[in-house]
This record gives structure tokens, sequence and C-alpha cells, in this order.
């Protein structure tokens, strides 16, 4: 119906007596209504209603009850229910009320509308029970849900496929994954609903290769029409583990369904693309959607897009452009604006956003406040931050943390320990990151007793595991005050296998106290764990000399050269069998070299077959007779050639490098994955490298 029908239709109502009116002409209104969201409508339809007494009729009843509802009255519909009488109350009622209850963030509202109503003695149907499964997800509390489980098997609704399907929902939401893929295999049918409930549910749980397996799954079997709550997890999923090939196939798909105008398609689309470092692609359709088509999710997606490729200007750029499109941005766009100002340490462009974000209203969201700290806290300016802080009305952990951590970047330990103190006071739980300030701050204002106690409290009463972070900062604390032993001690007594930073931070202490001896000890894990940092090279060489050791003082920094560290040394990792082996360039150190060097002529003779031409502008040995040498012994080949080695026949080959990739190993990466049919996957800082059949997923742009 037309608003002009639906106004004639009014006025039809106005111009006669109400007891003109059938029941089935007041549902019709009601109808017409429902599409319209015209609140004073609704409320004319309600006086008439109730006073030709039809109010009575479970129908009418119903329908008013969730036309107020769909007019964004939630509140008219509980008090239109509660003083009605019992009778009207149907299942129907009821299971509107729950659904409505469960929408509107209530959930323990909705759960015990669900009892009263069982006390009523109404008998729950399957629709009621998807409305209170859902109540009970919004709860996440795990109880509430086995509970509802146990009386729908009881009641025989497990077969519906609505009720399996929110059950599924239920479990994911409430983390219980394990039982949410035994209902999800249980169920006797499946549709769209339950698909999603499944895959939704891997990504909100961090099973995101499940995830992407599932909707493989739905796609080969055609099982259904994926629809944009599939795309849009799937290519999240994606995302979130840089599975750019993957994300490119449902590109495809979406094309060949035409399902690419949708903005949410899209923007999770675009979303995948930067996350997968293809800035390029994303922005590519960004600029397809066009100016009025973009919406402020598109814009924020764009605009986190530019931080991950780095480019802050452009990403706080974005904001302004956005709001000169007449859009209003959101909480995220000034969070993206500001971590962006923050990174550049630009304060007066953090400082134009502040002004547009007290003029639009958003300074009392708790969230902004807190990126506000941290922007001015990164741009030096602490007295900003605690402005910031002293004018948020609601404190929540994330503004106490934000204000604690930017005065222990600001050097300032004393503040840190004192505002930790106030927040506990106010009784606030402190959460990971509060705790890696607080013990650091500890370690730098001597409070060796405090510091345990601290760190004590973190398990017992807060229930916080400590991490890598809490550890190094207690051996920092122990090492700083020249309890060398106490430190090692405590390592020892780790729970976890400590990483480089709990080893560093006593490599430091060593140096400190000169204690050469355990500096030899430590500097050798280090080595292992993390060769190519020169520091602790350094520290080791110092410490020997510091001794009058000069010869061992040199050697370690001729090691230093043998291991090529350099400030960023090139090099490539593959995992085989479960272990990490790390090439460098040139590396001779494999037990296995002399096999890797043989393999490395076989490919040599192979891709030059092929016509493979070695581009040697990317050599780094600049005489000439040794150029083309050179590029074979570049960390990325030794790993492929190390990987066609020891891998299984078959398996896809696995490289991680941590600079970009050079345009020689691209093309033999193409001809090999060719030649030997072989799937060589290389991730380089910026991206991925899917070489398959002699192509590459980045299309040779790079
Ligand atoms: C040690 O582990 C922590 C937490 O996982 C991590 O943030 C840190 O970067 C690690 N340190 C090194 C040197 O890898
Ligand atoms: C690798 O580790 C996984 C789990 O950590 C284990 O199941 C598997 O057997 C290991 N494989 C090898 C070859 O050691
Ligand atoms: C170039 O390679 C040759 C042979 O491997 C080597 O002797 C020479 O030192 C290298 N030059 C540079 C600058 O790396």
């Amino acid at each position: 119906m037309t608003d002009e029908n639906e106004k004639n239709t009014m006025a039809h109502l106005h111009s006669h007596g109400s007891h003109r009116h059938k029941p089935t002409h007041l549902n019709h209104l009601l109808n017409a209504t429902a599409r319209t969201k015209r609140l004073k409508h609704a409320a004319q339809i309600h006086s008439h209603i109730i006073t030709t007494a039809f109010i009575s009729l479970p129908f009418l009843f119903n329908n008013l009850l969730t036309l107020y509802a769909k007019c964004r009255r939630p509140s008219l519909s509980l008090l239109l229910f509660s003083t009605a009488h019992q009778v009207t109350k149907t299942v129907v009622s009821w299971t509107s009320l729950i659904s409505l209850l469960s929408h509107s963030a209530t959930p323990f509202q909705a759960l015990s509308s669900f009892n009263q109503m069982r006390t009523a003695g109404v008998y729950p149907n399957h629709f009621t029970f998807s409305a209170v499964l859902r109540a009970c997800a919004g709860t996440s509390l795990l109880l509430h849900g086995q509970q509802m489980h146990c009386l729908i098997s009881k009641l025989g609704y497990e077969g519906y496929v609505f009720v399996g399907s929110a059950l599924v929902d239920m479990y994911a939401k409430c983390h219980d994954m394990g039982t949410a893929e035994k209902v999800f295999v249980g169920l006797p049918e499946r549709n769209v609903v339950s698909w999603n409930s499944i895959i939704v549910g891997c990504l909100l749980n961090g099973l995101h290769v499940k995830a992407l397996f599932l909707f493989r799954e739905v796609i080969r079997e055609v099982l259904f029409r994926p629809n944009q709550v599939s795309f849009s997890s799937v290519l999240s999923a994606s995302a979130n583990i840089g599975a750019l090939e993957f994300g490119k196939q449902v590109h495809g798909i979406l094309v060949k369904q035409g399902l690419l105008t949708l903005s949410y398609v899209k923007n999770s689309l675009m979303d995948m693309y930067f996350k997968c470092g293809l800035f390029d692609e994303g922005a590519l359709l960004f600029n397809s959607i066009g100016i009025e088509g973009r919406d402020v999710i598109a814009w924020n997606v764009m605009s986190m897009g530019c931080v991950y490729n780095e480019n802050f200007e452009e990403a706080c750029n974005y904001l302004w452009i956005m709001k000169r499109t007449g859009l209003s941005p959101d909480e995220a766009s000034y969070s993206t604006a500001l971590h962006a100002s923050a990174h550049l340490a630009a304060l007066d462009q953090g400082t134009l956003i502040h002004n547009q974000i007290i003029k639009s209203g958003f300074s009392k969201n708790t969230c902004i406040a807190s990126s506000l700290i941290t922007m001015y806290a990164k741009c030096g300016s602490l007295d900003d931050s605690c402005r910031v802080f002293e004018e948020i009305e609601n404190l929540n952990v994330v503004c106490w943390t934000a204000l604690i951590a930017a005065c222990q970047q600001h050097g300032n330990g004393n503040h840190v320990i004192e505002l930790f103190e106030k927040m506990l006071a106010d009784g606030l739980k402190p959460n990971y990151i509060t705790f890696v300030c607080v013990l650091s701050a500890c370690g730098h204002t001597g409070r060796i007793e405090e510091g345990h106690a601290y760190f004590n409290s973190m398990e017992k009463v807060h229930g916080i595991i400590p991490g890598h972070e809490h550890y190094a900062c207690m051996v920092d604390l122990l090492g700083r005050s020249g309890q060398l032993d106490e430190a090692r001690k405590f390592i020892a007594q780790m729970p976890i296998k400590p990483n480089a930073s709990v080893w560093g931070a006593l490599l430091g202490a060593c140096a400190n106290y000169g204690n050469l001896e355990m500096g030899i000890e430590v500097a050798g894990r280090l080595f292992e764990l993390e060769p190519n940092n020169p520091g602790n090279y350094v520290l080791l060489s110092n410490m020997y000399a510091q001794k009058g050791k000069l010869k061992e003082a040199n050697q370690v920094r001729r090691l230093m050269g043998v291991n090529r560290v350099r400030k960023e040394p090139g090099c490539s990792w593959i995992d085989v069998k479960n272990k990490t082996f790390v090439f460098t360039v040139h590396d001779k150190s494999h037990a296995r070299t002399d096999e890797i060097y043989e393999m490395l002529k076989i490919v040599k003779e192979l891709v030059k077959n092929k016509g493979y031409v070695p581009q040697k502008r990317f050599a780094i040995n600049n005489t000439e007779e040794f150029k083309e040498e050179s590029l074979w012994y570049h960390s990325e080949k030794i790993a492929l050639a190390f990987g066609l080695l020891a891998l299984p026949a078959g398996a896809p080959v696995r490289i991680k490098k941590n600079l970009r990739t050079c345009g020689d190993c691209h093309t033999v990466m193409k001809l090999v994955s060719e030649i030997l049919k072989r799937e060589i996957i290389v991730r380089d800082v910026n991206r991925f490298h899917h070489f398959r059949n002699g192509l590459c997923s980045c299309r040779d742009y790079w």
C-alpha cells in the first residue's frame, strides 16, 4: 500500500463510526501501519480496537503488540501486554513478547517472560524456542542455554530446523563450539540459516579455517544459495587468516551471482583485500562504488585500509572527505582517524579531529575518549590526555588503561601506580594490558615487593593468566635491582616457554651488572631464538670488551657478520614437520646444505629450459660475473630447495620472508609451480603470493 492509499484508509477510519469497523478491516489497517511505522496511526487504531472491544481477539492483540515494536516503541508493547487479559495472551503473543525482548538487548527479561508464560500454563512452540534461544545466547551464560536445550529435547522440538539452528547459534555465542557442531551435525534438515549459524559461530570463535571449509562444502555440494550473511562471514574469515586466494574465489562467486551490488557484501570484500595486503584491489572496489552509494562503513573500511597500508595521512584525509559528502562519521571513523594521527604523532591533525568530535557530540563516547587519550600521549601531550580523562563521565577499564599506558610511555612510573590503585579503589577490574604497564612501572621505580604482589594478584584475584610481557617485566624488575640469580630462577619456573623478550630482559641486566658468565648463556639462547637481532650480539661483545677479552669480543662481532646480521637482514623460513627452518642469503648452515645446493642446480636447469632469464638487476653482488650466481642464493630460493627436498611429494611449499620478495625469485617460483605441479605460497612482508600453474595470485603486481 502506498502512502497515499494509507492516508485514505486512515481518513476512512475517522469518517465512519468506529462500530462499523470489522476486525478484519482493523487488521488490514494494522498491517498497513506496520509498513509505514507511524506511531500516531498505531495509537489511533489502538484506541479504536479498545472502544470496539476487539482487543480480546488474539490476532488483533498480537498484531498491535508487534506494531509498537516495529514503530520502535517496545515499552508500549510491554505496557499493552502487561495490562491485557490472560485469555488474550496466547502462545503467539507470548512468543512475540519474548522475541521482542531478546532483540532489544534485554535477554534476562526475555527469559523471565518465558518462565511467566510457562507458569501461566501456556505451552511453548518451535517459534517460542527460537526466540528464547536468542535470549539465552544474549546472556552469554551457557547454563541458560543448556537448560533450554533439555526442555527442547523433552518436548521434542529438536528436529525443527529453526530451533536446531538457534541451538547452534546459542552454543557458538556461548563459546561451546564442540556442542554447536554436534547439534549441527545431528540436524535432520539444514537450511541457509543453519549453515550461517555454524559459519558465523566458527568466525566468532576464531575457527577461521573451519569457516572456510564449511563454506566451500556449501558451494561444492550446491547445498543452498549463500546469502549476504554467509558471504560477509566467509570474507571476514579469509581476511583474518590472510587467505587471499580463497577470498578471490569468493569474489568470483559474488560476481557470478550478481551479489556485488549489496553494499554489505562489497564492504566485506574490500576489507578482505585490505587485510590481505592488496591495497589497490580494495581501493578499486571503493572507487567503483561512486560517491552516492558509499555508506559510513565503506568509508571506514577504506580508511582502515590506508592504516594497514601504513598510509596514515591518507587515513586521516578520508575522515574529512567523508564529512564533505554529507555523511556523519561514527565511532569507528573517529577511532581510526585518531589511531592514524597517533601514528604520525601529528598533534595538529589530532586536535582538529578532537574539535570535530566535540562538535558532533561524540565526546561522551568512552571508546573515542580512550583513543583521544592514546593519541595525545603518542603526540607528546600528556597534559591533554589527562584533561580528556578528567572529562569522561563513565570511566571504564579501557579509559583507565589508556591513561595508565600514557603515563607509562612518558616514564611517569609513580603516577602509573597511583592511578592503578585509584582504579582498583573505584571497583574496576584491570585487564592484561593494565598489568603490563603496572609491572613495567614497578621495575622503573624499584618497587620490588609491590611488583611481586601485583604479579601474584593477576591470576589469584583478577583471573588473568600472565603472558610473556608480564614475565619479561618481572625479570626486568629483578634484574634492575641486581637480583640476577633470582631472575634466572624465576625464568626456570615459568609455566610457559620463555620467549626472546624474557631472555632479552635478563641479558640487559647481565650487561648492566657485568655478569659475563650468565650473559654468555643467555646470549646463546637469544642467538637461537632471534639470530637476526643485532642488539644481542652487540651487548655480548661489549661485555667481553669490558672484561678486557678483546679477542672474544671480536669473535662475537664476526659471528654477527657470518650470520649477516644487519639492520634488517633478509631471511626466509619454512616449516617442515612442525619445525621452523630459517635461511639467510648464501646460507650454508643447514646440515643438508650439499643436497640443498644440488637441488638449486636442478631447479635452475628446469626453469632455464622453460625460458627463464636471470633478472640481474635484483642481484646484490655487484661483480658482473657473479651476479647471476648470487641470485640463486636468495633466501627464499634456498628455502624452496629445502622444501622440495624435505616436504612430502605434492605438499604445498609455504615460505615466509621478512622482506619484500624480489622479481627474480618471483619468476622462478612461478615457473617451478608449473613445472613441478607444486603449489608454492610465499608470504612476504606485504602480502601473500600464491603460485599455482605458473601464475601468481598477485598477478605480478606487488
Ligand atoms: C614475546 O611474546 C609476547 C606475547 O606473545 C610478544 O608480544 C612479544 O613480541 C614476544 N617477543 C619476541 C621478541 O618475540
Ligand atoms: C605436529 O604437531 C601436531 C600437533 O601439535 C601433531 O599432531 C603432529 O603429529 C606433529 N607432526 C609431526 C610430523 O611431528
Ligand atoms: C660476489 O660473489 C663472489 C662469489 O661468491 C664473492 O667472492 C664476492 O665477495 C661477492 N661480492 C659481494 C659484494 O658480495
